[in-house]
């Protein structure tokens, strides 16, 4: 009897399995190959940033994006309570400043690169309400609700799937939770549309409308942009290659950067 029910059970599976998925196995095909393909991009993706983090680009980044972040942050109405993500937070100079600002919260710093987060630990020791993960935007490695607030700057361009990452944000947010992404390459700068040919990855150039509906796809409320212009002076000279010369960088930042934020409820901007 044993034999028989383990060659008839197995006569079945042999059977039905295949004929079961058989009207599937497009789907499952395709599913197989756009997870190949999405970990092929996050891995270009943070080999690139792996890079950067080597090069010590990672610190040098709060001398460029400290002058357009430091007004989100005046309008992110922080409280000392608060729970924040910076996703997308290189080598945690941002994270830093926030865990000053939220003493009795906590800040979670999040990157797909390894080097970075590490770069981000070694700077960060002896704050006690701060730490980092290591972590895609489209797979953000927290539970649902875990934030009141969540900024990223300067990155969400890089994302593979924006639209993805900002179904994410929406979900690790509170009830009340509002989040706040600080870009300097969309449509209406052009001063910086080169960058999509410089960059040794991928980049996403939407305009203010597509990155705001792009949130409220995600479910956001109080969906708005602003531009904040760098009031940094602009070089003598420039001889790098991501502006075309010193002028050029002058027009970029007089447009200055665009901030796209939304509430998970109806945000109370004074
Ligand atoms: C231009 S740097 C900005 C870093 C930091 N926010 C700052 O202002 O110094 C972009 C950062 O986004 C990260 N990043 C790019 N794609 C990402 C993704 N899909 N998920 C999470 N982080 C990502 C990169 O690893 C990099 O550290």
């Amino acid at each position: 009897m044993p034999a028989l029910r383990t060659r008839r059970r197995s006569g079945y599976f042999a059977d039905t399995t295949l004929a079961e998925f058989a009207p599937f196995r497009n789907i499952i095909v395709k599913l197989f190959w756009a997870t190949m393909a999405d970990s092929a991009t996050d891995l270009k993706i943070r080999n690139e940033f792996n890079r950067w983090a080597a090069a010590g680009r990672g610190e040098e980044m709060e001398d460029h994006h400290l002058p357009i972040t430091l007004p989100v942050l005046e309008r992110m109405q922080i409280e000392p309570l608060d729970r924040i993500v910076d996703l997308g937070c290189g080598s945690g100079w941002l994270c830093r400043r926030l865990a000053g600002l939220v003493p009795r919260g906590r800040v979670v710093g999040a990157d797909l690169s390894a080097q970075m987060v590490r770069r981000a630990h070694a700077l960060s020791m002896g704050y006690s309400n701060l730490n980092f993960l290591e972590g895609a935007a489209d797979k953000i490695p927290c539970r649902d609700g875990a934030f009141t607030k969540l900024i990223s700057v300067e990155s969400a361009y890089y994302w593979p799937d924006p639209g993805e990452g900002i179904r994410e944000i929406f979900r690790v947010l509170a009830a009340k939770g509002s989040a706040w992404i600080l870009i300097n390459y969309y449509r209406e700068n052009p001063h910086s549309h080169q960058w999509g040919s410089v960059a040794k990855v991928r980049t996403h150039l939407l305009s203010a409308k597509e990155w705001e509906a792009l949130f409220r796809k995600a479910g956001f409320a109080s969906v708005g942009h602003r531009l904040i212009p760098d009031p940094t002076p602009a070089p003598e000279t420039y001889t790098g290659e991501w502006f075309r010369d010193a002028g050029q960088i002058r027009d970029f930042r007089r447009i200055g950067a665009l901030l796209i934020y939304g509430g998970k409820k109806d945000l109370n901007l004074s």
